[in-house]
């Protein structure tokens, strides 16, 4: 049994598409760095996913290559609990409870329920409605204190902040209170060839990202065809979207300074920055890529883990459950 006096981190990513630069970046590299202040919880959110259609076979198989990618990433299964949405039931039971707290017009507000619903039109589905309640509820188990998430998760945070404090206030303290986490530089990578809009790993079209585990001649590739904007400077500007987010990629991952790559490539041409980028981004994700292939040689480890990981999860959720239960009144077995 794991006790800790350390901070409670607890972040998700929801097994859909490929994980990219855009999840590492704003996510998962810092949960592995994180891993040494907090007492950390990563949990794939493999319900959250089939508020999209899903095909099983390759839902399942999706699942276990992105816990391998996790694993691969420098997540600890000493030091952090690693688990799967689904096998911790509480999940799904709190979410019932908070939905009752929760109003349709804040879920009306979600502007990625809105963009779901755009993208998937002949399933705008109760589940998709719903889904920063589960979020909530995700969060909200486990007394966490910080969430490292990318920008685009903001609104679902606040939102779970508002039905915490809401529960709160009218039962007495059930929930902590969590804060984000954003990153300073890369909260928000952007599309390689629509540089306007966020990178995201459902993406149709797979030269809008680069995916952890592209192969070599495919990063450089990608990185060579991104979009770039008029002019010849490498300097961040809100004037040029496409070079700013190559920039801040290279920050990112190099970890030097925006000021310092600007100063590097102060006389060189676009090309030459380009390639120097897709050449870091391969040397920084080949360890990811080997770790990764002896990973998925050895699937009963991965089991071994997600069983551990469920099984502690389990242990603590259960424990808020049953705090919320009691405060709503409910006789309990
Ligand atoms: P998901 O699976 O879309 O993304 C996982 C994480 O990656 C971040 N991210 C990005 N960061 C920077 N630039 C990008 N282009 C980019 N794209 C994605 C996301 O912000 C996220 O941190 N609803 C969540 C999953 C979730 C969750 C949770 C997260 C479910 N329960 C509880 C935290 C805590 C989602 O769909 O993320």
């Amino acid at each position: 049994m794991k006790k800790s006096n350390k901070p409670v981190l607890l972040s998700g990513i929801s097994p859909s598409g490929n994980l990219t630069i855009g999840n590492y970046i704003g996510a998962l590299k810092n949960w592995v760095k994180m891993q040494k202040e907090y007492d950390c919880l990563f949990v794939l959110v493999d319900m959250h996913a089939i508020t999209v259609r899903q095909e099983p076979q390759a839902l399942r198989s999706r699942c276990l290559s992105f816990i391998a990618q996790y694993l691969a990433c420098g997540i600890d299964p000493k030091k952090s609990t690693l688990f799967v949405q689904s096998h911790v039931k509480a999940h799904t039971e709190l979410t019932w409870i908070l939905g009752c707290y929760t109003y349709m017009g804040e879920l009306n507000r979600m502007t990625q329920f809105k963009d779901k619903s755009k993208k998937h039109p002949t399933n705008i589905n109760a589940g998709l409605y719903v889904y920063p309640v589960l979020m909530a509820a995700d969060i909200l188990l486990y007394q966490t204190d910080i969430v490292p998430i990318g920008d685009d998760q903001r609104q679902h945070l606040e939102i779970t902040r508002d039905i915490a404090i809401r529960f709160n206030n009218l039962y007495g303290k059930a929930f902590k209170i969590p804060e984000p986490y954003f990153p300073k530089i890369g909260a928000r990578i952007m599309s390689l060839l629509e540089p306007a809009h966020k990178m995201d790993k459902s993406d149709n079209n797979a030269d809008n990202y680069i995916a952890l585990l592209d192969e070599p001649p495919t990063i450089i590739n990608k990185i060579r065809a991104a979009v770039t904007d008029s002019g010849t400077e490498i300097k961040m500007s809100e004037v040029k979207p496409g070079i700013s987010n190559l920039i801040a990629i290279y920050s990112a991952l190099s970890e030097k300074s925006l000021q310092e790559i600007e100063e590097a490539y102060i006389d060189k041409n676009y090309m030459t920055f380009k390639k120097n980028l897709g050449e870091m981004i391969v040397e920084k994700l080949r360890p990811i890529q080997d770790e990764y292939q002896r990973l998925m040689k050895n699937k009963d480890y991965i089991y071994k883990i997600l069983k551990q990981g469920a099984q502690e999860a389990t242990r603590r959720a259960e424990e808020t459950l049953k705090r919320v239960y009691e405060k709503v009144g409910f006789i309990l077995p």
